[in-house]
């Protein structure tokens, strides 16, 4: 069965000291966990964060990476380096690098095919904008970016991998899609993978909810049958926050 996974993206928060603090909060409740934690902070704070919890259950993620090994790519970011700092997971096409960045599902696919050379696992992001949910378009839209962002890759690879379905209305407003609409839309992705990998790998994709996430509302998103989990921003930058929804877990 898909083991539910949880993960904080702090985005552009916290300094080296408070990311340390976070995460000894956070690593000193988890326990027996049902969910899988990841903590994904700046990649000026990874390598701290990394050493505070590496006899944890909670694991170390990136929320970007670019595709090459190394090379004249000033400002950029590694799988080889992401590795070395001790990541396991990388966030990939979030809405706000599509948005603000420019990223492509083209590019997403680069990065998350470098990323399963590197043994990172890709936490690939799709999500409507309101205008286009609004237009009807959401189905269209989180097919072909699920679709453009897995092109090539192994039923294997792709059953691997984690899938995050963010409305991008949903992300930072306070609006989260209902438990229903949250279902719906990632069980049209699940049959999305289904149509171009196989019942396998759409069995065994896990598929996350983001989005206004809270300890209010996560348990109930993540009770529905294809919500594997959640990404959280917001709120998890607080340790009972974060410990709050994966208590609900
Ligand atoms: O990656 C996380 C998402 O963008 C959700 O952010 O929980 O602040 O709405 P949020």
């Amino acid at each position: 069965m898909r083991r539910p996974i949880i993960a904080g993206n702090w985005k552009m928060h916290k300094t080296i000291a408070e990311a340390v603090q976070l995460a000894e909060a956070l690593k000193g409740q988890p326990g027996e966990l049902r969910a899988e934690i990841v903590l994904c902070p700046p990649f000026t704070a990874l390598a701290a964060v990394a050493a505070i919890i590496k006899d944890s259950p909670i694991a170390l993620g990136a929320q970007n990476m670019h595709w090459e090994e190394q090379g004249a790519f000033t400002g950029e970011i590694s799988p080889n380096m992401l590795k070395d700092a001790g990541c396991a997971y990388v966030i990939l096409g979030h809405s706000e690098r599509r948005q603000y960045f420019g990223e492509t599902d083209e590019l997403v696919n680069r990065k998350a095919k470098a990323a399963l050379a590197h043994d990172l696992t890709p936490i690939v992001c799709v999500g409507e904008t309101l205008v286009q949910r609004e237009a009807g378009e959401t189905e269209a839209i989180v097919a072909t970016q699920t679709r453009g962002a897995l092109a090539g890759l192994t039923p294997e690879a792709v059953a691997s991998l984690v899938i995050a379905y963010e409305p991008v209305w949903a992300i930072g407003t306070g609006k989260t899609a209902s438990d229903d609409d949250a279902q719906q839309v990632i069980a049209f992705i699940r049959a999305t993978v289904a149509a171009e990998f196989g019942n396998a790998a759409a069995a065994a994709v896990r598929i996350q909810y983001g989005g206004s996430v809270k300890a209010a509302n996560a348990a109930s998103l993540l009770s529905r049958p294809d919500i594997d989990g959640a990404l959280v921003g917001g709120a998890s930058l607080k340790a009972a926050d974060f410990q709050g929804i994966i208590d609900g877990a």
